[in-house]
């Protein structure tokens, strides 16, 4: 979501500041918009829409100076409008901030300057954050040193909630002030250069080298480098590491989109998640990073998987891989609930959170609630310097490489390769037979070939989208380890068609669903060759019965099915849980041409974005 991107050094700053927030886009926004210090004092343009909008004004009027911020902004106090937009200005015109997080007693501080007789602008939470800086720093005698260092650091003392910010000041021109506090905020260290920006990505094709900020670091840049400060009793301290981030991974090559370009990656993405941790001598798993030893992993009696929206469903799979594979309970809390709830949970007990970005605000809430409790966290993750990596006890990367389209695809099918290995390893210590053991890795290392025959299929599938693509509403069901790809067939769907769509276990259809079906409304059915299969074509059967158009992903050579559906998409024979996987490869290539038909934005659906930030 938001996105900052700010920069301090000998280049002009708006070609440095625009593309670092191009990087961004992925993460979803509203409006943008950027201020710049030159000679002239403080100059700000922003602009509801996309970034070429912001573009486009900055082409006629470029602001001009090697000092500036700049923001990606997804609405929430306050409408998505130029306005609203940030940077935003204090009173005097000469202070600018860009923001990321909720002030949550906006409220209040509002009040108290208006109180005071200040005037806003807007209906934003960061307007007050502006206005209250710019009020310190007013207050402070004019020949203080550390003039905009102190005012910033004076407001956050009366802030509640969560802030990742950078302030310039046209009165202190040569520096800019950073802070976090729950909202990312890295540090980039370049040769006579210094980046503040929300996520390594914006700054990648300048340097390597970065630091993320903790929670209380307030960071001040000038022409001669940084200082750091911190607004706990902690001890201050930077460390600086070198990233492995390619900024050209992120680019589109030959695809028309990225989220095609991802979906037809994943033959790759999953072989980087299963490589060098298959243990073909012992017929399991091995996964260093969870810090844990084989005791600890023995001891586990239960598990709780959590995280939100697509990384849930994966969850919802891992689900019942684990136990069918590992024998161990498993239960799967929504990121956003389980923070708040008190679930019962014991030492035995082990967490894990999924979440491709490692910044989603609630699926974070969850693992600090989960370790306040003094329960281990383990993090399956794809950004490795996210906060999800730093604040879990340990945990598996995907390796999937970046996710720039908003609707997540091979990050899902890693994360279940992930569970595979996960319950591999958990099953081999407890019953699993070595036979059986290899046969899992035989069909974890199968998968890369099959998802590339799947892949085959795209045209076809766009046929099936085409004939579909005046359906007002889709149902999806599936079974078992099926029903975790139904929920998440149905959520691609929605996301980035905006076609209503609903997951629904399949047997659930006469306890109120098949009250939707008629002649308009398709259902996809996810039925290969398994235990559940002959129940499956019975509920089937009961749509078409009702004149439901059915598509069914069946498993390759199952000719019979051809009876009952009025399109099929093959998958290749597989055991279940490598089944779940192949399945859902034909549903995001569904709900991609659908989007496509539909003249849609694809890798940036509206009102959506990456990684929600915002509880
Ligand atoms: C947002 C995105 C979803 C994503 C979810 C969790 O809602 O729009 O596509 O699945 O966040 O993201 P995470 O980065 O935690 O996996």
């Amino acid at each position: 979501m938001c996105g900052i991107v700010a920069y301090l050094g000998d280049k002009e700053a708006q070609p440095v500041l625009l593309e670092g927030l191009r990087r961004l886009e992925y993460r979803g926004y509203d409006s943008s918009g950027i201020a710049v210090l030159n000679g002239k004092g403080l100059e700000v343009t922003k602009k509801v829409g996309r970034i070429q909008q912001l573009e486009r004004v900055l082409a006629v009027r470029p602001l001009h100076g090697s000092l500036g911020i700049s923001h990606t902004r997804w609405a929430t106090h306050g409408k998505a409008t130029d306005v609203n937009a940030h940077p935003h200005t204090d009173a005097s015109g000469k202070l600018a901030i860009v923001h990321n997080g909720i002030i949550e007693n906006y409220g209040i501080l509002k009040k108290k300057l208006i109180d005071k007789g200040f005037q806003f602008r807007t209906e934003t939470d960061t307007e007050v954050l502006a206005f209250l800086i710019g009020f310190h720093f007013d207050t402070l005698d004019t020949d203080t040193e550390n003039r905009l260092e102190m005012a910033v650091m004076e407001a956050l003392r009366e802030v509640t909630g969560t802030y990742g910010l950078v302030a310039i000041h046209q009165d202190q021109p040569g520096l800019m002030v950073g802070a976090r506090r729950g909202s990312p905020l890295v540090l980039g260290i370049g040769k006579h250069e210094h980046f503040l920006a929300s996520d390594v990505s914006a700054m990648a094709a300048h340097t390597q080298t970065v630091a993320h900020l903790r929670d209380f670091d307030v960071v001040t840049i000038d022409r001669n480098g940084y200082r750091l400060k911190s607004l706990s009793q902690n001890k201050v301290g930077l460390e600086i590491s070198k990233i492995d981030y390619q900024s050209g991974e992120a680019e589109m090559g030959d695809f028309p989109h990225f989220m095609l370009k991802e979906i037809f990656e994943q033959p790759i993405s999953i072989q980087n998640a299963f490589r060098g941790r298959l243990n073909l001598d012992e017929s399991t798993a091995q996964l260093g990073g969870l810090n844990l030893t084989p005791q600890d992993l023995r001891e586990i009696d239960r598990i709780v998987i959590t995280g939100c929206g697509t990384a849930l469903h994966a969850g919802l799979v891992g689900e019942y891989i684990i136990e069918s594979m590992a024998h161990v309970p498993v239960e799967i809390e929504w990121a956003s609930e389980f923070r708040l709830r008190n679930s019962p949970m014991d030492r035995r007990t082990l967490v894990l959170a999924v979440s491709q970005s490692g910044e989603t605000e609630d699926t974070l809430g969850a693992l600090r609630e989960a370790r306040r409790k003094g329960h281990r966290v383990l993090g399956i993750c794809n950004n490795v310097a996210s906060t999800l990596a730093r604040e879990t006890d340990g945990g598996v990367y995907m390796y999937a490489g970046p996710e720039v389209s908003v609707a997540a695809t091979k990050s899902f099918t890693s994360q279940v390769v992930i569970f595979a290995l996960l319950a591999l390893l958990l099953g081999r210590m407890r019953f699993l037979s070595a036979s059986q053991g290899r046969g899992i890795i035989e069909a974890i290392e199968a998968l890369p070939d099959q998802i590339t025959q799947v892949l085959r299929q795209s045209a076809h599938i766009r046929k099936i989208a085409e004939k579909y693509r005046n359906a007002n509403s889709m149902l999806f069901f599936g079974r078992q380890m099926q029903f975790g790809i139904a929920l998440e067939g149905a959520l691609k769907m929605k996301e980035i068609t905006y076609i209503h769509a609903g997951g629904h276990p399949t047997a659930e259809l006469k306890h109120g669903i098949i009250a939707l079906v008629d002649e308009k409304t398709p259902s996809v059915f996810l039925c290969p060759k398994d235990g559940a299969y002959d129940k499956n074509i019975n509920n089937l059967q009961q749509v078409k019965a009702r004149k439901g158009p059915v598509i069914a992903v069946a498993t390759e050579g199952n000719e019979e099915i051809r009876n009952h559906a009025d399109d099929i998409i093959y998958i290749p024979d597989a055991p279940d849980f490598a089944a779940a996987i192949l399945s859902v490869v034909p549903l995001q290539l569904f709900a991609y041409h659908m989007a496509v038909i539909l003249g849609r934005d694809v890798d940036k659906p509206r009102n959506l974005a990456k990684s929600v930030t915002v509880p």
